[in-house]
């Protein structure tokens, strides 16, 4: 296992991931866990992660007392990079920012940079220099614009690289961390999906009382489940929420997987009314949230009285999440409130069992393709918690859920015909109030206007537009306006995100 100490550097997840792809467990701690704490996790090696700071300024986050003498290999990057020379009685002082792809020279080729030729492109992003090196460190490699570009104390295993490996702009960088996690930190190559299916599945298979699992059709919920009903049989109970704001035909999709294709116990609740009677007059997005979640824990909990004892309430949380709610440090905007349907198993006094809370996304797909989830499910785009309600402006109408359906699915088919739905992040239709005419054989009529979104993107946090070929959105326009009655135009978005977000609402 590797630990990354985690500077505060908007890349410390992706080091993680990046480390993973060689099959060895990486994760994201605090970065100033005291030597002992880490000592406990027993890594192979740390990575000091970047940071916004600068290790000179007052109060900048430093590694814990006796981490960097902690006897194991260590490898800073950019911010952990002068956090090393800092530490180890070097000088960093103020540069002039260097930002982008820099030419790096190899000046020793020794276990860091072994394999990687004379010199290759860097992903730099660093506003502080090393102006001094440590004593007992050389430098190994260097760029135009920083001289210590690479440093290394190789006889502790100590090494400080300036650019950034773990981003894809950074030629070899992904060989620069094999060569450090496999190498020189000899870290075992025992992170496998097989083998963390087994260990999650006999973990689990101890567990005792009935455990209730509500189920979205996303890809967490689906695989918590499938790992759960391996390690537990009957004992889980799956419950799906159809709340009446979901993609076109998706309650019966799921159902039919459940049920049919791994044989679970499964109910679906049809709470469309409920959730529709909720929401009449409601137009302010964050109160749409706020209504959706707040009925759906309801819906759930009336269930799970009349129909338990259970003792566990199983959930799909991933890594990302568990870390972040972990952390320390200022609050980050809430800009919408997401993924919030807190406060379930308090309520329901039950004990959370998250399988899934050791994963990333990626690895979660891979154990679904193991486990035999539907190929068409595991490429499905994400969708929102509170559904269509974020994707109708205004209040939510059986009139407008009835157009952004339809007119969705016409986005998502005309997407798949061309072979385009696997390459972009979301793809929907919106629809609020606003209304153009149109013409029909002779007669004027004034219809609705159907917004088309199509984004790309990597992690949802930052969009860009897609842009489409014109005669796939012609497609699209035709079928939308001749297939939906109610709708006259249909128009492109041509926002990124930001300003723009990747939902309308
Ligand atoms: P935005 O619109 O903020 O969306 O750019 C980023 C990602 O989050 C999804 N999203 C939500 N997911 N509950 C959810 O579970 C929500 O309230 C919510 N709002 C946005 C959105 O679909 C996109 O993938």
């Amino acid at each position: 296992k590797i630990a990354v100490l985690d500077f505060g550097s908007q890349y410390s997840h992706l080091i993680c991931r990046r480390i993973r792809d060689f099959e060895v467990h990486a994760v994201l701690l605090p970065h100033d866990i005291s030597a002992d704490k880490l000592r406990k996790e027993a890594p192979s090696g740390v990575v000091l992660s970047g940071g916004p700071s600068s290790v000179y300024k007052e109060g900048a986050p430093r590694p814990g007392a006796g981490v960097l003498e902690i006897g194991l290999p260590i490898l800073g990057i950019c911010y952990g990079h002068q956090v090393i020379v800092d530490g180890f009685g070097g000088k960093v002082r103020r540069a002039n920012r260097e930002y982008g792809s820099s030419l790096l020279s190899v000046d020793d080729d020794g276990d860091l940079l072994g394999g990687l030729g004379g010199s290759f492109r860097a992903w730099m992003s660093h506003g502080d220099e090393a102006e001094q090196v440590p004593p007992g460190f050389e430098i190994m490699g260097h760029t135009g614009g920083s001289s210590a570009a690479v440093i290394a104390d190789r006889s502790r295993s100590i090494y400080g690289i300036q650019f950034h490996p773990e981003v894809a702009h950074t030629e070899q960088g992904s060989e620069i961390l094999r060569n450090f996690v496999l190498k020189i930190c000899g870290a075992k190559q025992e992170w496998t999906m097989d083998a963390f299916i087994d260990d999650a599945v006999d973990k689990m298979s101890g567990l005792e009382g009935n455990i209730l699992c509500g189920v979205s059709g996303g890809i967490d919920s689906t695989v918590t489940a499938l790992l759960i009903h391996k390690a537990v049989g009957d004992r889980l109970k799956c419950v799906f929420v159809d709340n009446g704001l979901l993609r076109h035909n998706e309650e019966a999709e799921v159902e039919r997987i459940f049920k049919e294709e791994f044989g679970m116990r499964f109910t679906a609740l049809y709470a469309a009314e409920r959730f529709l009677e909720k929401l009449k007059g409601i137009t302010d997005p964050e109160e749409k949230r706020k209504v959706v979640g707040g009925e759906f824990a309801d819906v759930f909990s009336e269930y799970a009285e009349k129909n338990g004892p259970f003792r566990w309430l199983a959930q799909g949380t991933l890594y990302p999440d568990v870390v972040e709610s972990g952390a320390t440090g200022g609050p980050a905007a809430v800009i919408k409130s997401h993924h919030n349907v807190g406060g379930l198993p308090d309520r329901l006094g039950l004990e959370i069992l998250e399988p899934l809370r050791e994963l990333y996304k990626d690895e979660v797909r891979k154990i679904a393709a193991r486990l035999g989830v539907p190929p068409g499910l595991v490429s499905r785009h994400p969708f929102p918690g509170p559904g269509l309600a974020v994707r109708i402006m205004g209040e939510v109408t059986p009139r407008k859920l009835g157009i952004a359906k339809a007119a969705s699915k016409i986005v998502e088919e005309e997407l798949e015909a061309a072979g385009l739905y696997d390459t972009v992040w979301q793809a929907y239709a919106a629809v609020g109030d606003d209304r153009a005419v149109g013409v029909v054989g002779d007669e004027r009529r004034h219809g609705s206007i159907v917004t088309i979104r199509v984004v790309e993107s990597l992690d949802a946090m930052t969009a860009d537009w897609s842009r489409l070929p014109h005669g796939l959105l012609e497609k699209m326009s035709n079928r939308i306006t001749n297939e939906i009655e109610e709708v006259t135009w249909v128009t492109y978005a041509i926002s990124s995100k930001p300003p723009a977000t990747i939902e309308p609402q």
